[in-house]
């Protein structure tokens, strides 16, 4: 049964807003706390190898230095096990830049300047960070993130390749991309009597408490996380990083005094994660209709050498188009550079670009519209797991973005459109999301006789807007206005709750949160009469199942159309207008959604046209370590961008009938603008980004 909505559906402003933007919303190492002292980090500069000698005195007699940490004097940690977070531990080097110790200080100018007085000398090994498609090291992963299967095969696809009227094969490219989330990783930590508080920007806060645990040994009873307020994070502040367990290892070094840690920009580019770059190859073979009979998509990856962090990058292709015959595969390359980690849609979005680049080729090869080619390929039900989708409408979302964008009447011919000296094209991809829940989480309800609501969860709001939404999912499931509900999250002193990752947030906690508020409304009927007690009562609860998720297929479904200009000169690149119509099942906030798929679309731009990291083979680190060199779209980059909803009602997914719409909008963007750029002008971008130097 789907909740009755009320507050649900409302574009209400963010209840943090006033407090983000007038500036008193504290983020992690803005706590208030008494005399920190502050942590500054000692990279390494070789990329594998091991430390031989350390000389710390000169860094040790500047006044105000507290401690300089090094693997000789650092805290030993109890687990290994996490080799990204068991820092300072052995004298070995791993990629460049990793962390080999720290300053603590009485400022963060002095710990930065001893820090500089800090010497390593090194025995370096050669080391290897460029991935290639055949590199002799490739290997098949266990399973992918998130648990899927490496590979998977069903039919004869080499069989059906042979027989197709129809073929296309082609290799896409994707590089590694950094986050950047705007809050850079931050931590204010203290250990007092055996007791460890840690403030941190964090996706999860209980999650990053069991990783600390383990790694120190202590009972999770003994730490508490809190973190109210986050400044972006797309995945990186998901797993704990190093930046966490160096800021605990200098706060055992000065037990009762606070410490303050921050990355620099360009020590986030080491340290944080990022999304492995790609190489891909599809192939496609078609009957003379234009219907597939045979996809295959093979991705290779980048993993840590001492770390495995494998992106499930053909994971879409398993449920997008129906073909009988199909091959999917990842293979990993070990290199020598720092943990990879999820990033926005992880898989799904440099999955889609190379899918939808090759739909893109394949309608045209079968002289269909690209519109009309994914519909005549859409499956009636997921062709990997043969069962029904709970709701499918990627037809309706190309259909009405086709309408809304005027997609009627395009000439299919590349370069037909010229306009002052700009070719001008249009291009079109599908994106999809699922709907993920993830178990773990728990809530408590109080109700005190003042007839206010306490909702308790250890949710987390990354600036996406949960303080607002699971406040009007609260309030729709106790069927009370929205100012009845006090919401708290952002702290393990509350019930445990699952990170907010792969858009599972408001399913995950919404579906906790309402069966509280049922079991709460029950006990005041059953055993209350309907009166509050002076002590007012509470109700604890964990997530229920939802036994149609063995039943049904759950995905969010859009479409985004582009239209790209390209100077036919210079080749500048330009994207005046973006559409994306998108089938998300009900809209607890039509608000903070549209701001959310927004900034997905305008993410999947920068992904098209800027940003890029690249490694210096020679050093293997990256050189555009910074907002300067590594570009990402501003403003003057994004013209229109619309957000279209299509109404769906869902009433498999959970009892809000919302499906995660936090990774959907980056999904397909950057095919999109890769297609608009190939119909402008009769170049094909296989390799991201959709840069100048591609047209001259
Ligand atoms: Mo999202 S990349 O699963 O935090």
């Amino acid at each position: 049964m789907t909740l009755e909505a009320r507050a649900i559906g409302t574009p209400l402003d963010r209840f943090d807003g006033p407090a983000k933007v007038t500036g008193t919303a504290r983020y992690a190492f803005e706590q208030p706390v008494e005399n920190p002292a502050y942590v500054y980090p000692l990279q390494s500069t070789i990329a594998t190898g091991r430390v031989t000698a350390v000389q710390t005195g000169a860094a040790e007699a500047v006044p105000g230095v507290l401690a300089v940490l090094t693997s000789r004097n650092a805290p030993r940690v109890a687990s290994s096990d996490d080799p990204e977070i068991a820092l300072l531990q052995t004298d070995e080097v791993t990629f460049r830049g990793q962390f080999v110790g720290a300053v603590v200080a009485e400022t963060s100018e002095v710990a930065r300047h001893a820090a500089a007085l800090v010497r390593f000398d090194y025995l370096p090994v050669p080391h290897d960070v460029e991935l290639r498609f055949d590199h002799p090291d490739r290997y098949a992963p266990e399973v992918v993130n998130g648990g899927f299967a490496t590979d998977n095969e069903r039919g004869d696809p080499e069989a059906a390749l042979a027989g197709a009227a129809v073929r296309h094969e082609a290799v896409y490219t994707t590089p590694r991309y950094h986050h950047n989330p705007i809050e850079p990783h931050s931590t204010t930590a203290l250990w007092a009597d055996d007791r460890l508080t840690l403030y941190v920007g964090s996706q999860g806060v209980h999650r990053l408490r069991t990783s600390i645990a383990e790694l120190f040994g202590l009972a999770e009873e003994r730490i508490r996380v809190i973190s109210p307020h986050v400044g972006g994070a797309f995945g990186s502040k998901l797993h704990a990083h190093a930046d966490v367990s160096l800021a605990v290892l200098a706060a055992m070094s000065v037990p009762g005094r606070p410490v303050k840690l921050a990355l620099t920009r360009q020590q986030m580019f080491s340290q944080v994660g990022y999304r492995t770059p790609s190489i891909q190859r599809i192939r496609l073979g078609a009957d003379d209709a234009g219907r597939l009979v045979a996809v295959t998509h093979e991705a290779v990856q980048v993993t840590a050498r001492n770390k495995e962090f494998a992106e499930q990058t053909v994971t879409p292709t398993r449920v997008m188009y129906a073909a009988p015959n199909r091959r999917t595969t990842h293979r990993m390359v070990r290199l020598d550079v720092s943990t990879p980690t999820i990033m926005r849609a992880p898989g799904k979005t440099p999955g889609m670009y190379a899918l939808e680049s090759a739909m893109d080729e394949m309608a045209i090869a079968c002289g269909q519209d690209p519109v009309e080619f994914r519909i005549t390929n859409e499956p009636s039900v997921d062709p990997e797991l043969d069962r029904p989708f709970s709701s499918r409408n990627l037809v309706a979302c190309l259909e009405e973005g086709a309408r809304r964008f005027g997609w009627a009447g395009r000439d299919p011919a590349p370069r037909s459109r010229q306009e002052a000296g700009w070719l001008v094209g249009t291009g079109v991809a599908a994106s999809m999301y699922p709907v993920y829940r993830l178990p773990g989480s728990a809530a408590t309800i109080r109700l005190d006789p003042d007839g206010q609501y306490t909702v308790s969860i250890g949710a987390a709001d990354l600036g996406t807007g949960t303080w607002t939404s699971l406040t009007q999912i609260a309030a729709d499931a106790l069927t009370v206005p929205v100012d009845r509900i006090t919401l708290r999250i952002g702290d393990t002193d509350l019930p445990p709750a699952m990170a907010a990752g792969g858009s599972s947030g408001m399913t995950s906690w919404g579906s906790t949160v309402v069966e509280a508020a049922r079991q709460l409304t029950t006990r005041l009927a059953e055993e209350y009469g309907g009166t509050v007690p002076a002590t007012g009562i509470e109700v604890s609860v964990r997530m229920p199942e939802n036994p149609e998720m063995e039943r049904l297929s759950m995905y969010a479904f859009g479409a985004q159309f582009a239209e790209v200009r390209v100077h036919g000169e210079t080749g500048e690149v330009r994207v005046p207008r973006l559409l994306g119509v998108f089938a998300a099942g009900r809209i607890i906030n039509p608000k903070t959604a549209r701001s959310q798929l927004l900034g997905g679309m305008t993410m999947g731009l920068s992904m098209a046209l800027h940003e890029q990291a690249v490694i210096d083979p020679r050093f293997g680190h990256v050189v555009n370590q910074d907002l300067a060199e590594y570009h990402i779209a501003t403003n003057a980059d994004v013209g229109a961008v619309e957000v279209h909803l299509l109404p769906e009602d869902d009433p498999y997914v959970n009892p809000m009938g919302s499906k995660g719409i936090g990774e959907l909008g980056i999904v397909g963007t950057a095919a999109a603008i890769a297609n608009a750029a190939h119909h402008a002008t009769g170049v094909r971008v296989r390799d991201l980004p959709v840069s100048l130097d591609h047209f001259l």
